[in-house]
């Protein structure tokens, strides 16, 4: 099921997905512009702590009530700034995972995509689990369908399937197991057969399969942020910036990666410009990464690889209706018994996978 609930027809891809791929095909062009009122890296351009009626100001507003309900606010790296600042934990795909497992909270609001609240609905069924913009999707996730799947896995008896939790909980339950661009080798090595088929990334598929022996089977499926960056694009940014340090993340084309000096999640990003004698840095992922980047490190300095790299659903989100959400605890998202259970089992596999 698509998450409007419509039901999804064999071999064929939601029309939003179909849409992005159309508007996605001239890769070499900016196919979408900088959000109006917003940066390129997706902050609010005007002051974003407006003062609301009490007179308190947003940031305020939200913590007093995520605080009276015992929320907990988690926010991927990627939405806007003024989201990220007033979160009580940002992070990567397997941080938040990781964190919305082991909370205490009633609720747990998800501010990122669809797939994210779901992995939280889905090891955290007894939670409150809030999308506060219920649209907020990834095209990537929908590049899979479980009747589509079905398909692949008669074809490839035995075979285990690694899912990207870039997916839905519907393809999860389908899957042996789940991996984040964080832990993607770590999750192929850990697995005893020699071939694997992984969905729905293809080029995190190759990442993988650049550093194992294993025969992967792909998925065509991609992000239509990050496989828009190509070698052009990343030459005339080395170019601009001749000393910068270029990290890209492993959603983008292998070539790409190819030019890459370092190759990591977005947290993983964070950690890396932390630790580096480098002071410059080309920054191949979604622009929202900028903000944190600068936050983590002030003295340093962070080139977007390309500003077009920008995910319209991770932008969906404002402290409006943050703050709305938190009020009328809209926008629960839960995950029914029979695809939960077996979504668990795949993504506790992962998460038993130190390192
Ligand atoms: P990570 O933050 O896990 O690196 O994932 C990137 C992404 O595209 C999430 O949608
Ligand atoms: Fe999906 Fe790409 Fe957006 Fe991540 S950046 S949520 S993979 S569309």
């Amino acid at each position: 099921m698509t998450k409007k609930g419509e039901p999804l027809q064999q071999g064929s891809l939601p029309r939003r997905v179909q849409r992005i791929i159309k508007i996605s095909s001239g890769f070499n062009k900016p196919f979408f512009s900088i959000r109006p009122g917003h940066t390129a890296s997706g902050a609010l351009k005007k002051t974003p702590y407006t003062t609301d009626t009490t007179g308190q100001t947003m940031k305020d507003t939200i913590r007093k009530l995520a605080k009276e309900k015992n929320a907990i606010i988690l926010a991927h790296n990627y939405v806007p700034a003024e989201i990220q600042d007033v979160a009580h934990l940002c992070g990567d795909s397997l941080e938040l995972s990781i964190r919305a497992a082991e909370t205490d909270a009633d609720i747990i609001v998800f501010c990122g995509v669809r797939f994210m609240a779901e992995t939280a609905a889905i090891l955290s069924p007894e939670k409150t689990v809030l999308l506060p913009v219920e649209d907020a999707g990834c095209p990537m996730a929908d590049m899979v369908t479980p009747e589509a799947l079905k398909k692949r896995k008669a074809q490839l008896p035995g075979i285990p399937v690694v899912t990207y939790v870039n997916s839905t909980a519907a393809v999860k339950a389908l899957s042996d197991i789940c991996c984040t661009s964080a832990n993607v080798i770590r999750v192929v090595e850990s697995l005893d057969s020699e071939e694997i088929l992984m969905t729905p990334d293809r080029n995190l598929a190759l990442y993988a399969a650049s550093h194992s022996s294993k025969k992967i089977h792909l998925w065509e499926g991609f992000c239509p942020f990050h496989n828009t960056l190509d070698r052009k694009t990343v030459s005339e940014a080395k170019k601009a910036h001749p000393d910068a340090f270029f990290i890209a993340h492993p959603e983008c084309p292998p070539e790409v990666l190819a030019m890459a000096d370092a190759v990591t999640s977005t947290s993983g990003m964070i950690r890396m410009a932390k630790e580096s004698e480098h002071k410059k840095f080309i920054i191949g992922t979604e622009t929202g990464l900028l903000h944190p980047l600068r936050q983590a490190c002030p003295d340093k300095i962070f080139h977007p690889a390309s500003p077009e790299m920008y995910c319209p659903d991770m932008k969906k989100i404002t402290l409006e209706i943050l703050k709305n959400t938190l009020e009328k605890e809209s926008g629960r998202v839960t995950v029914p018994e029979d695809i939960r259970i077996p979504a668990l089992k795949a993504v506790r596999k992962m998460m038993a996978i130190k390192g």
